[in-house]
């Protein structure tokens, strides 16, 4: 696969587009393969059917017409108000370590830094706590409650 930016998109998924549907469907079962089988499709479906809302967002990476992965992100209003929620990143496995998931977080915070948001959050499984680590955040002593996971931020003020 040639690397060079021109082959390099970043697509918003918009409620209704069958086929990213369904490649988020493909993708997300891999994503989620350690979760029961129904509730991780519902889960799936539900991320699907919440995108058009107003401060969230599903886009996928795609590089020469491949979709390499996805990330789901929103404007938190709850735990850390104004402060961007990196909920879902996810790059295939095949795909992984040739510096598309920094790709998909930059283009990401780039949709960020252009609502005014310079602050994240995120929570995350130790597997991927040392990607987190290379791409500026750092740990808080916080385990969220929802999920049981460690917290970790990144500021880019102050
Ligand atoms: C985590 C994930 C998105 C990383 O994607 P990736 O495309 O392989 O990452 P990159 O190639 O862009 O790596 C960027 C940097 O992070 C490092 N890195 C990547 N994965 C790492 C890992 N699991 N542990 C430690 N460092 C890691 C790379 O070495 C690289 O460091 P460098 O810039 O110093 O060379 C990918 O492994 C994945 O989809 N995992 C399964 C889903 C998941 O756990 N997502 C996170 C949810 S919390």
């Amino acid at each position: 696969m040639e690397d060079t930016e021109s082959n390099v998109e970043l697509i918003l998924y918009r409620r209704g587009d069958k086929q990213l549907a369904d490649v988020f469907m493909e993708l997300g079962r891999d994503y989620m393969s350690e979760e029961p089988e129904e509730q991780r499709d519902r889960f799936l479906r539900s991320v699907l059917d919440l995108q058009g809302g107003p401060d969230r967002w599903l886009y996928f990476l795609k590089v020469s017409d491949e979709v390499v992965g996805f990330t789901h992100f929103k404007v938190d209003t709850t735990d850390r108000p104004g402060w961007g929620l990196i909920m879902e990143l996810y790059i295939r496995p095949e795909c992984r370590m040739r510096g598309w998931g920094r790709c998909l977080l930059n283009q990401t915070a780039e949709e960020f830094k252009q609502k005014g948001i310079n602050d994240f959050w995120l929570t995350t499984n130790t597997e991927a706590m040392g990607f987190w680590r290379a791409m500026g955040f750092v740990e808080t002593r916080e385990i969220a409650d929802y999920n049981g996971q460690p917290i970790m931020v990144k500021q880019l003020r102050g």
